[in-house]
């Protein structure tokens, strides 16, 4: 099967290394005959490991090893259909490594850690970086990070309690780009490839707009110089851009990073520049004066140089860069980044830990694969494979079908997961999810778990389609699906869930904010038969609750107080409790805002709900139908004798700001002495103007109001350019 490969490298072993696209080419030729069976051997072997780890060594171990390794790069770079997520693929490269590291006899010259990986195509000319692009090695936990540390002090020949001083990045997740500047002009703009060439794409690299065409190396005399950088899109950006794509039926990005990679290799730069990708410099590579003579010895940290090449004009990490004295405070500020990720601009899958004296980089040097003074600290996995054991349904407090995917248990970004919502039958359709496929999982951030896809390639013929139930799994009421709908509901509004799932709603903080009563509560309360229905939950036996395991009279009473809080709450609260279909908060508050009494609503004609701006018929037919049902109306007499509030004066209505205000959906900040009025009267103002007020200059700030005296508020929204700074006058007028 790699007879090729072989051959090249029988021939003379840099060519096997230029020739890498032919190399894949030809492993697609062979590999492209496997069948499904194949696959699903690779997969099952590679999760075995991953599972049980390595029941062998030496020499078994290693061709083990490099065959699912090689089978998954494949999979990955030619296919772009891997098998295995990017993590559970890094741990079978480890494994390599450490198994080749005990075992170095046995390492082939064709082992996947014997290659730096390549992207090189025919479409760019191939040129040599003026030094070799290398990768990094990875670490996952603090022990890693101490090992790393360990062996800097050991090259350092400093003693274990001597602090080594480490310069920390993000690990920019795009495509890498290698810049050369001679004479203070850019000379050429070349992509990894290989690390030992890569591919020419000066003209695209000089259509992006954080990369300078010139900059003044100069004044350190430096003559020529190689940069290297990664080329990012931001993700506000990419949504866009799959949106755009989505609506001329183009096929869309998988992430950021190809869309990225993708752009720098257009053959039109005016369209790589279209696409609005970033450069971040995180490396000064090379260095020369005129007569051709190392000149990076005038730095000594790489910190240093990063700041450098920031006042020169190029982008450069700034807050998400800092300086660690020691391996403990490397490890705060990468689990601090680990939590922030999500909430980043660019996509990043770990950050860079590099030793920030130069000299000492220089004694620690290079292995064939990465630098030994730096290493990269991976966040945890966002995706993982498992399987789809069986498929519950859930109802909700509108009886809408949820189905929920139960998975073999996965570590998912720190989180063990074993339910994942399926949203509804056409997600289960449109990606062909079947009982007992492997599927992609993946959980980014706060994001709640979803399944990516299922593996088709995997099947065995033993999966099942997944029959979604034509009656309520509850009460067995045929379930009915909208027109425009996604969801199977089930129309019994008496349905036991359904009950249930209206019940836990009703206290929760967005309806009646009963405080301490939450779901569990509920189901426990509802399991004991101590409550039924609405009114039940109004009805506690207090002393009953105070006898109660883990409760006592001190909670009991609490309980008793939250409630009598929350029957006093508007009545807007009230009318979204009730979980009524498309009655939401905001619909809930314009209904609240025309009537005195919730009982009132019994009477009122379909006109008169859509007589209110932005309610439509249906929310008007639903809350209808709600009130014909006498059930309802009973339930909620029972709950005003019971002392919930279904009354409100005048004042107690809802005030709106209406939709044409003239500062709606505007963030807001005053600063510095106003002359015309108080602060807190001007800060009313911009509100009743449909503004919000917010206390710090940052890029959510929309207006900046500076009166007398203003200070460094209003240098910094100057610095940022993005904020509309008004005086105070501008702002009465504005408003007016
Ligand atoms: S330093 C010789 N720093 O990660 C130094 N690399 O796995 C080696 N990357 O393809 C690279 N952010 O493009 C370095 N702050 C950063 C980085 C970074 C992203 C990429 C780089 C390379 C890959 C190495």
């Amino acid at each position: 099967m790699w007879t090729y490969r072989y051959q090249l490298k029988y021939i003379s072993p840099s060519l096997a290394i230029t020739h890498s696209t032919i190399y894949y080419l030809c492993l697609a030729n062979t590999l492209f005959k496997m069948n499904k069976n194949d696959a699903k051997n690779i997969y099952e072997r590679s999760m075995s490991i991953l599972k049980n780890g390595l029941k062998i060594d030496g020499e078994a171990a290693i061709a083990e090893l490099t065959e699912l390794i090689k089978f998954h790069e494949w999979r990955y770079s030619v296919l772009n259909d891997p098998l295995v997520s990017d993590t559970e693929y890094d741990t079978l490269y480890k494994l390599l490594e450490s198994e080749e590291a005990m075992f170095p006899l046995f390492v082939k010259q064709d082992s996947p850690t014997q290659r730096v990986s390549s992207d090189l195509s025919n479409n760019f000319p191939a040129v040599e970086h003026l030094i070799p692009m290398l990768s990094l090695d990875n670490s996952y936990n603090l022990e890693d990070l101490q090992d790393f540390d360990e062996r800097i002090k050991k090259l350092a020949m400093l003693e274990a309690d001597q602090d080594i001083e480490y310069a920390v990045e993000p690990k920019f997740d795009g495509g890498s780009i290698a810049l050369v500047y001679e004479n203070d002009q850019i000379l050429r703009a070349a992509s990894r490839g290989n690390g030992v060439k890569g591919e020419e794409m000066t003209a695209n690299a000089k259509a992006l707009k954080s990369i300078p065409l010139s900059a003044a190396f100069s004044k350190k005399g430096i003559a020529k110089v190689e940069l290297r950088g990664e080329a990012l899109i931001r993700k506000d950006n990419f949504k866009k851009i799959n949106e755009q794509r989505e609506a001329d039926g183009q096929s869309i990005f998988a992430n950021p990073r190809n869309a990225a990679t993708g752009g720098l290799r257009m053959k039109d730069a005016q369209e790589t520049a279209k696409r609005g990708i970033e450069a971040f410099i995180y490396q000064l590579g090379y260095a020369a004066d005129e007569n051709g003579q190392n000149v990076l010895s005038q730095f000594t940290k790489h910190d240093e140089t990063i700041a450098f090449l920031g006042e020169l004009g190029f982008k450069i990490p700034i807050k998400e860069r800092k300086v660690c004295k020691n391996i403990k405070a490397v490890f705060d500020f990468v689990k601090e980044w680990e939590a922030k990720r999500e909430g980043y601009d660019y996509e990043i899958d770990g950050m860079v830990i590099k030793v920030n004296d130069l000299a000492l980089q220089l004694r620690c040097g290079f292995t064939s694969h990465h630098p030994r003074w730096a290493i990269a600290f991976k966040f945890k996995a966002k995706q993982a494979t498992s399987k789809l054991l069986d498929v519950e349904y859930q109802i909700g407090k509108i009886g809408s079908i949820t189905p929920v995917a139960k998975i073999d248990p996965v570590q998912l970004a720190g989180v063990t997961v074993s339910s994942i919502s399926l949203h509804n039958q056409d997600f289960i359709t449109t990606k062909d999810i079947r009982l007992g496929d492997t599927v992609l999982v993946e959980r980014a951030g706060d994001v709640i778990p979803y399944i990516v896809k299922s593996m088709e390639d995997l099947r065995d013929g033993s999966e099942k389609a997944i029959d979604f139930p034509t009656n309520c799994p509850s009460c067995e009421t045929k379930l009915v699906r909208g027109e425009k709908e996604a969801a199977w509901r089930c129309t019994n509004y008496h349905c036991e869930a359904q009950v249930l799932q209206r019940m836990v709603f009703h206290v929760s903080k967005d309806a009646m904010d009963v405080d301490g009563f939450g779901r569990s509560l509920v189901e426990r309360f509802y399991e004991e038969g101590m409550v039924k229905s609405l009114p039940d939950i109004y009805r506690l036996d207090y002393e009953r609750i105070a006898k109660l395991e883990g409760f006592g009279a001190k909670s009991a009473q609490n309980l008793q107080f939250a409630f009598e809080k929350a029957k006093k709450n508007p009545i807007s609260r009230l009318l979204h409790s009730l979980s009524i279909h498309h009655v939401g908060k905001k619909v809930s508050k314009l209904i609240a805002a025309e009537i005195e009494y919730v009982l009132d609503l019994k009477d009122w004609t379909l006109e008169k709900f859509t007589d209110i701006k932005d309610i439509g018929p249906v929310v008007g037919e639903n809350i209808i139908a709600f009130f014909q049902d006498e059930d309802n109306v009973t339930m909620l007499k029972q709950l005003e004798e019971l002392g919930v509030n279904l009354r409100q004066t005048e004042d107690d209505k809802p005030k709106f700001v209406s939709a044409d205000a003239p500062l709606i959906g505007k963030t807001i900040l005053f600063t510095g002495t106003l002359l015309q009025m108080g602060r807190k009267e001007a800060q009313k103002m911009a509100e009743d103007a449909g503004a919000k007020n917010i206390s710090a200059v940052s890029k959510n700030l929309n207006i900046l109001v500076a009166g007398e005296k203003a200070g460094s508020k209003l240098k910094k929204a100057q610095a940022l350019g993005s904020v509309e700074i008004l005086s105070e006058q501008e702002f009465l007028n504005l408003i007016k």
